[in-house]
This record gives structure tokens, sequence and C-alpha cells, in this order.
């Protein structure tokens, strides 16, 4: 018999850690909570929490659970239900490069399929949040937890998850508006090829220093030519930003997914010092910020009944 209602937390994650564009995703522990209920008959949304900016959100059928909900429905042939009432918790700032657009494909996909008594395993939801999010860095993250590494082959994903050592990572989120389109549209079409091995190599190593918890490997490896150079230019304050979590003990900075956020890894007790230098430089440069330290997550998307 279908549940009447179901709870499904999402993690926040990271994606591209510095050379692992559109391939890497780490789970961190922030969560994203939403309560499905089959009533009525129209589809609602409540936000209980507006911490994460949840104001600016459609709250019809048009909101992104909503969709991805739908989407999931009808990729089985079935209409989906008219009554659907989701009430949201959200604590992952919105459109900040912290995977809040896959914490919401997620939360729909996960809530759909256990509705539907689970027709898809954890594979099968990754390709349908890939379809939906165009990229599967974030959305393999916030199925699998830990450290991951997607590939698309034939519209199919090859992820493998690695397990990391329990660390913390610092993270500032200016109140700037730069869509993941638009930081998408300032890469280029085409590469130099020595820009590619910058980060064939390092891409590698981000991995090893990662899974050996290794910071002085990842200070040196953590670095990228794909997509950051274009990309910083886009946020005020980033270049300062970045500066002030070195200066204050960051051994890594990289650019939070696409932006506009920025992530360092320190020493745990660098890391309120990381965060704030970080916070303080984007104000400089005029932006309201938000600044955490978060612990990684070494587990994904859960489903409860
Ligand atoms: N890999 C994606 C990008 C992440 O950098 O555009 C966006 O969330």
């Amino acid at each position: 018999m279908s549940p009447d209602r179901i709870t499904v937390r999402v993690p926040a994650t990271t994606a591209n850690l510095g050379p692992g564009f559109d391939a890497f995703g780490l789970a961190l522990d922030m969560w994203n909570e939403a309560v499905f209920c089959l009533e009525g008959c129209e589809t609602y949304v409540d936000f209980t929490d507006a911490a994460a900016d949840s104001g600016q959100l459609p709250t019809g059928g048009d909101n992104l659970i909503a969709r991805s909900f739908a989407f999931l429905y009808e990729k089985r042939g079935l209409t989906p239900p008219a009554g659907l009432h989701i009430t949201c918790t959200n604590r992952v700032p919105t459109g900040s490069g912290m995977g809040s657009s896959a914490t919401a494909v997620l939360s729909g996909l996960a809530a759909a399929n256990a509705f539907l008594a689970n027709p898809y395993d954890k594979d099968g939801l990754l390709e349908l949040a890939t379809e939906l999010e165009g990229h599967p860095d974030n959305a393999a993250a916030g199925i699998f937890g830990g450290l991951t590494v997607s590939l698309t082959e034939n519209g199919r994903i090859l992820t493998r998850r690695f397990d990391v050592p329990p660390f913390s990572v610092a993270l500032a989120v200016p109140s700037f508006y730069l869509p993941t389109r638009a930081a998408r549209a300032a890469l280029p079409e085409c590469v130099p090829i020595k820009d590619a091995v910058f980060n064939i190599s390092r891409a590698v190593m981000v991995v090893e220093a990662l899974r050996d918890g290794d910071l002085d490997l990842l200070g040196r490896v953590l670095d990228d030519r794909l997509h950051q150079p274009y990309r910083f230019k886009l946020i005020p304050g980033c270049f300062a930003a970045q500066d002030a979590a070195r200066s204050a003990g960051a051994r890594a900075v990289a650019l939070s997914g696409a932006g506009p956020s920025l992530l360092a890894f320190s020493a745990e007790a660098d890391c309120p010092a990381v965060a704030a230098a970080m916070q303080r430089a984007y104000e400089s440069a005029g932006l309201a910020c938000r600044s955490f330290v978060l612990a990684t997550s070494p587990v994904g998307v859960q489903v409860s009944i």
C-alpha cells in the first residue's frame, strides 16, 4: 500500500572542487527537509524556514520540488497525483553554489519514488536528476554522500563514491545573484590543451588528497583552468575573499560549484577564522555575506515513511 506521508532529507553539496568541473561532488552536513502529503486537490508548497531565501521560491506546481516529483511519475507513464502538499524546511542557501537546486530535484524524485514503491534505485534516480539538473555532480553527492566522481556516457551516468575522513570546510556565501546558467555561459567553447592537461593531473590528485585527508597535497593541487578563471571575474570580492582565506590559514580555496560561494580547506581549528575572513572580504566589496563551517556528510538522501 502506498504511504500517505513521506519525509525526505537531502544534504547540501559542493561541486567541482577546483579541477573536477562537472564531475566532482562532496556532501556536506547541512540538510533541506521536505514532508510530502497527498491531500486536497491542488499542489502547494509551504516553507517553514526562510533562512535559505525560500521566500523567493514558487509555491505551486511550478516549484522545482513539485516539478521533479511530477517528472518521475511522467517517466513511469503515470499521471501525478492531483493533491500534493509539500512542507519544506530549507537550510541550504538558494542559488549559492551549495547544491540547493539538487536538493529540490532529489527531494521531489525521492518522494515520488517512495510513493510508487521504489521503481528506481539510486543510479536510476541520479539519471533522472541529471536530466533535470543538466550535470550529475551535485546530485551524485546528494544521493550517495561522501566524495563522488561522475561522468555521462551515452546518456547514462557512471558514478563512483569515495569515503573521505571526517573534516570540516569553510564556506562564504555572498548575496550576489549568479545563476548557474550565466556562470556556464561565461565559459569558452574550447580550451587550450595545456589547460586541459593542467586539470587532468590535478583532478586525480585532488581525489587522492581528499581520501587521505592530506592538506599539504590538496594545497598544491586544488587549482583549475577550465572554469574558475572565467567565473572569479564575475563575482565582486571573490579574489579578495580567496586571498583573505589564505591569510587566515586556508590551505586550498575553490569556487563552490558555479559560485558565488567560496569553499576553503584548512586545519580544523582554523575553519572559523577562515570563514569569517572570507565573509569580511565579501562585505568589504559591498555584498552581504553569510559564512558556515560544515562537516562533510558520509551519507546522502534519506527517506522516511
Ligand atoms: N558543475 C556545475 C557548474 C555545478 O560548475 O556549472 C553547478 O551547480
